[in-house]
């Protein structure tokens, strides 16, 4: 049996975590966020001390890492080793250190193995930064999601704010443009975006209506 995909790409806090989480839901497609993925194998690295420029040792552990996305009670758990890491791989140092490992072409072969076996079983609506070029250029519906870099800043401030962490929106917005930089201007599968994607700037818009768009859209081509 086919599978479908719905590819998602996007910057940072474009809010394609919640946006895919619910169009999965209403299509009853399986969620993958791959982001947590890269997110998992970092905290693993920081919390075994291994220096996040020795490729060899981090490629050996994450060859030896079991990562599970588990739906569970509608809640979404991201299980390193059967340790449940959901909350810890969300921290700012998390998401300022993942660069590094997403930047190693083994670590990435070896994720986008895991992203792929999803299909043989699944229809998906994947979210990352190169879900419709490298892992699934076959997708049969691709976005990218984008939102003005102001919106993006208060969006992931908000986030923090409510898990209870202090921060400012200063440091934020610059942690948010560092990010984009380093993800568009990476070697390995930067993200960019695709002529044969579907844009959508979801910076006025609000979630509904953007679940809305997707949906319509797997309605209209299927
Ligand atoms: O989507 P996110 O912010 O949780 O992603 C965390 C980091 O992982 C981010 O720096 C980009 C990287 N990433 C990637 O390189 N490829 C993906 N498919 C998903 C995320």
């Amino acid at each position: 049996m086919k599978h479908y995909v719905i590819a998602i790409d996007g910057p940072a806090s474009a809010g394609k975590g919640t946006v895919a989480r619910l169009v999965a839901e209403r299509l009853k497609f399986l969620y993958v966020d791959t982001g947590a993925m890269y997110r998992a194998i970092t905290l693993k690295a920081l919390k075994e001390n291994i220096p996040l420029d020795d490729e060899t040792t981090l490629i050996k552990m994450a060859k030896e890492t079991s990562i599970e996305l588990i739906f569970n009670n509608n809640k979404y758990k991201v299980m390193t080793d059967g340790k449940d890491v959901s909350e810890e791989i969300r921290t700012e140092q998390v998401s300022q250190k993942t660069h590094f490992i997403a930047s190693i072409l083994k670590i990435r072969e070896i994720l986008w193995e895991m992203q792929r076996a999803y299909r043989k079983n699944y229809n998906l609506v994947m979210e990352g930064r190169d879900i419709g070029s490298i892992v699934f250029p076959d997708a049969e519906i691709k976005i990218y999601l984008d939102a003005d870099i102001e919106e993006r800043a208060k969006r992931r401030y908000k986030q923090l704010k409510e898990n209870g962490h202090q921060v400012d929106i200063e440091t934020v917005k610059k942690s948010l443009i560092e990010r984009d930089e380093k993800d568009k201007n990476r070697t390995i599968s930067p993200l960019k975006k695709l002529s044969e994607s579907i844009y959508i700037d979801t910076t006025k818009m609000t979630i509904a209506q953007e679940v809305q768009q997707i949906v319509n859209i797997f309605y209209e081509m299927r």
